[in-house]
């Protein structure tokens, strides 16, 4: 009797390893409890909820409602401000040139676009790429922290001060919150400049540089 208990404990407790193992490689991180589970919308469900979003001013420009794009089970979440024209056009975050200096910050740290997930505080573009105003972040902003919570990743990257300010809940300059993490619900959030202000001015991407080292650090961590 109890050696078959013992039998049957070690089928289970192998049963379980490989289960974990599987899901592991899928990409899933954490376990939920059934009731987080139940709270826990997918990306998809999310998106489904914005719909033909006209909850502010910006939908009446736009020509695509940009959500974001990735993995949705990324390790690093990518967050910027909002789409410019390019994006609006083709419905896909960062793909202008700001966008192209991204791509290539995330392959410098061996990741690609596919492997992380990016997205941005506005999902809509703001006319002639203005900055975001207050109400317009109120709206918009509970979406963005709703994928989050759908994709709980280990490092967020906050890129220029809407993002980094709006997620902190800080009015901090971006150049006093940069280079170090911060604590965000559990992830690890690191503020940097703007790929768009690091065009304008390049003797910036050294310390840019430097975050990215640290990110890279600690996605990398078993
Ligand atoms: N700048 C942003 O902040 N987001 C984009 O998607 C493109 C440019």
């Amino acid at each position: 009797m109890k050696g078959n208990l013992h039998q049957e404990l070690r089928q289970i407790v192998t049963q379980l390893k490989g289960h974990l193992r599987y899901q592991k490689e899928l990409g899933i991180k954490t376990l939920l409890s059934q009731q987080e589970a139940k709270n826990h919308l997918t990306l998809n469900e999310i998106r489904r909820e914005m719909g033909d979003c006209e909850r502010c001013r910006l939908h009446e420009g736009r020509n695509h409602l940009v959500f974001g794009e990735g993995n949705p089970h990324a390790l690093l979440v990518f967050v910027g401000e909002a789409p410019g024209r390019n994006e609006d056009l083709q419905g896909k975050p960062f793909i202008g040139r700001a966008g192209e200096l991204l791509t290539r910050i995330i392959e410098a740290i061996d990741l690609t676009r596919e492997e992380v997930y990016i997205t941005n505080i506005l999902k809509c573009r703001p006319p002639n790429n203005r900055n975001p105003k207050p109400d317009e972040i109120k709206i918009c902003l509970p979406f963005l922290l709703k994928q989050l919570e759908a994709i709980r990743p280990r490092v967020i990257c906050a890129l220029g001060t809407f993002a980094a300010q709006t997620l902190l809940g800080t009015e901090n300059k971006i150049s006093a919150l940069r280079g170090r993490f911060h604590d965000y619900q559990g992830a690890k959030l690191m503020p940097t400049y703007h790929p768009a202000f690091l065009l304008r001015n390049p003797h910036f991407k050294k310390a840019v540089w430097d975050d990215m080292k640290m990110i890279r650090e600690e996605y990398k961590k078993p």
